[in-house]
């Protein structure tokens, strides 16, 4: 099991004073309140429903960057996160085999999606993704699959179907128990061989100090962002067959989650 020492990336993201990632928090999330009340009364305790798409779109536009540049940088105020997570998964070996079919829960956006492809090319990429005007926008850019989306099964899909079955950013913000549905579709949909990758909000993302800012940030209600405990979790896919390749932390909002990559024996 491979863990990366690739710690310059958070450190420089941590190291960004913790009141301007307090202010970059809660305007993820006053900021956008405004936007609630007057335009489009998006809730954004429903984690379901993502970031509003038009608006997004069009700021990413006035800001003359990619959604996904716009996303990282100007929303999350992380600059480089994207790329990050998929340099970190190419050092973890998982597009070193041919991925012919891919599957990716909550997109969002695309941001990961986009860099997938280009990295691997899989012929089939299924996605299940509960914001409908976003799921519709990547069946629009993207070749992918849009597949019905109860919010923790994957039964359309085939038992050991997948080369690589992914979720970023999905179980930091959602509830437990969606999560460990999805874990265990996860497992099934997986063929021996393949790779699952996720990232979860564990112990190892809370250390001294991280507790105080996440009160601090203004967030209140909702399942953002959700903790998860990392033995058993391990546990779980260690019993079903599922070898731990590697692990590595990275920032999300003024915290952190930790990316796993498993490999089906
Ligand atoms: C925090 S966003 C992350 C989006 C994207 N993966 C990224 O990192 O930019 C969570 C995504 O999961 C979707 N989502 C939330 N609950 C879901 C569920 N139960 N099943 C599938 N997608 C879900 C949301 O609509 C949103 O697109």
């Amino acid at each position: 099991m491979r863990h990366l020492i690739n710690e310059r990336f958070l450190e420089r993201v941590m190291q960004t004073s913790p009141a301007k990632r307090v202010q970059a928090a809660i305007n993820k999330v006053v900021g956008p309140l405004g936007i609630r009340v007057v335009r489009n009364r998006h809730d954004w305790s429903d984690t379901q429903n993502f970031i509003p798409l038009k608006g997004t779109l069009a700021a990413a536009q006035k800001a003359s960057l990619s959604v996904g540049d716009y996303i990282d940088t100007v929303m999350n105020n992380i600059p480089g996160a994207t790329r990050f997570m998929i340099d970190s998964l190419h050092k973890l070996g998982v597009f070193d085999d041919a991925v012919a079919s891919a599957l990716e829960i909550g997109p969002g956006s695309g941001r990961y999606l986009e860099k997938i492809v280009e990295a691997c090319r899989p012929a089939r990429y299924e996605i299940y993704e509960t914001a409908k005007p976003w799921a519709n926008y990547l069946v629009s850019r993207h070749n992918v699959i849009l597949q019905p989306t109860d919010g923790s099964s994957l039964a359309p899909t085939a038992d050991a179907s997948c080369d690589l079955v992914m979720a970023f950013k999905v179980f930091s913000s959602i509830p437990f128990m969606p999560t460990i549905r999805y874990w265990l579709e996860m497992q099934r949909v997986t063929r021996p061989g393949g790779r699952i990758v996720f990232d979860v909000m564990t112990e190892d993302c809370l250390p001294p100090g991280a507790i105080a800012t996440w009160a601090a940030s203004g967030i209140n209600n909702g399942a953002y962002p959700a903790v998860m405990p990392r033995r058993p979790m391990l546990a779980l896919f260690d019993t079903a067959g599922f070898a731990l390749v590697g692990s590595f932390r990275a920032p999300m909002g003024v915290g952190q989650t930790e990316t796993f990559v498993f490999r089906k024996t």
